[in-house]
């Protein structure tokens, strides 16, 4: 059978890349798809990560749903958690377009959208009306925190989208990572990372209900950062790191628009975020909550990202080819390869291969 969630996002391939997305979160935000609810769970793939309770670990990555217009839809496909945005402080409109790019044969896309946001204050009265409807009650959902293109003080960016959107959120993710907003990378030095992290987490501190607060990393960094960041999570009290964002690199790219500036995503990354993914579990020996992103398309990638020390996965790139009905297909696969291995939980599965990638 042709799976519903895929039909949409595959039948828009033939038009332009943005206007594919749009289209496609159109249908998600009129609730064209899916016709039928998944939720996926079982003993062995409902999991806890910094004290979020997951029915399964593999979630939707920042960037598909800026705006969260379209959680209705996108609670149903299968996943066990949802993170929206970058949202910022203020509107904004992005860049000029074009700014998404395919890369067919690839397997991948370079996007340089720089943090379109229709601004916290729209992005936070859509949570909390979805938040108070039945189904949005019990969907994990976070925030990806942005800052407005120009800004003085991205920290204070930061705390102020959590301070207005942290009551309907159960985390927000701290996003220095992006490639296509000047001087954003530069946050992730070890100095302006504590200040950023020590701003952000006395706003999550100030917040009726505290929630966990992770911080997203580029794949383009070495160990020496790498361990600087395992430092200032540990100094600042942060839950965890969600590892990666897109890449800058280019490397081994076949198709037409591989040289477009922006971030890359997609297969291409997969390696590079995967042996980021590992040093940072050696690095913190596993005590640091880690969320594995980039390159993730099958159940056996979600599964590697898992034993290379990920306690969840996050995915979107694979869906622009493969449809939204990829969430449920790779939660299933994932607990068949647990099965298979004889784990009865995903944490069993933790890291079991990282020494593989270092
Ligand atoms: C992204 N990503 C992203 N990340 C983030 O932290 N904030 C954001 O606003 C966005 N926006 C965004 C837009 C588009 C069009 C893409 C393709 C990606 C990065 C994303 O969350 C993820 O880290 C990477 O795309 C790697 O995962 P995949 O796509 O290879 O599964």
């Amino acid at each position: 059978m042709k799976r519903l969630g895929s039909i949409p996002m595959a039948a828009t391939r033939l038009l332009d890349p943005e206007r594919a997305h749009d289209l496609a979160a159109l249908a998600l935000r009129a609730g064209l798809l899916p016709l039928r609810s998944r939720r996926v769970t079982s003993k062995r793939l409902a999991t806890s990560l910094a004290g979020l309770e997951l029915p399964n670990p593999v979630g939707l990555a920042a960037g598909l749903d800026k705006n969260a217009v379209a959680l209705s839809a996108l609670s149903r496909v299968g996943f066990g958690f949802l993170e929206v945005g970058a949202a910022t402080p203020l509107p904004q409109p992005g860049n000029p377009k074009p700014r998404l790019f395919r890369l067919d044969e690839d397997r991948a896309a370079i996007n340089r959208f720089g943090f379109n946001s229709d601004g916290m204050r729209k992005v936070a009265a859509r949570l909390a009306k979805w938040r108070s409807s039945r189904r949005g009650e019990d969907c994990v959902i976070g925030l990806n925190l942005g800052a407005n293109r120009g800004s003085e003080d991205p920290a204070a960016d930061f705390a102020s989208v959590l301070a207005e959107c942290g009551p309907h959120l159960d985390f927000a993710t701290v996003n220095v990572s992006s490639p296509n907003t000047a001087g954003l990378r530069g946050l992730q030095s070890a100095e302006r990372l504590e200040r950023v992290l020590d701003c952000v987490m006395q706003a999550s501190s100030r917040l009726s209900r505290p929630i966990p607060v992770f911080v997203k990393i580029a794949p383009d960094m070495d160990d020496g950062d790498l361990s600087d960041v395992v430092r200032v999570v540990r100094e600042t009290g942060v839950a965890g790191i969600v590892a990666t964002n897109t890449t800058v690199a280019r490397e081994g790219l076949k198709s037409r628009h591989r040289d477009e500036s922006g971030g890359l995503s997609g297969r291409p990354l997969f390696d590079m975020s995967t042996r980021v993914l590992a040093r940072l579990w050696r690095l913190s020996e596993g005590s640091i909550p880690l969320i594995g992103v980039g390159g993730v398309g099958s159940a056996q990638d979600a599964y590697d990202k898992i034993r290379a020390g990920a306690g969840a996965v996050q995915l979107y790139t694979a869906m622009v080819f493969d449809g939204l009905g990829l969430a449920a297909r790779i939660a299933e696969g994932l607990d068949a390869l647990l099965e298979r291995d004889g784990h009865a939980r995903v944490a069993d599965a933790v890291g079991a291969d990282a020494e593989k990638w270092l």
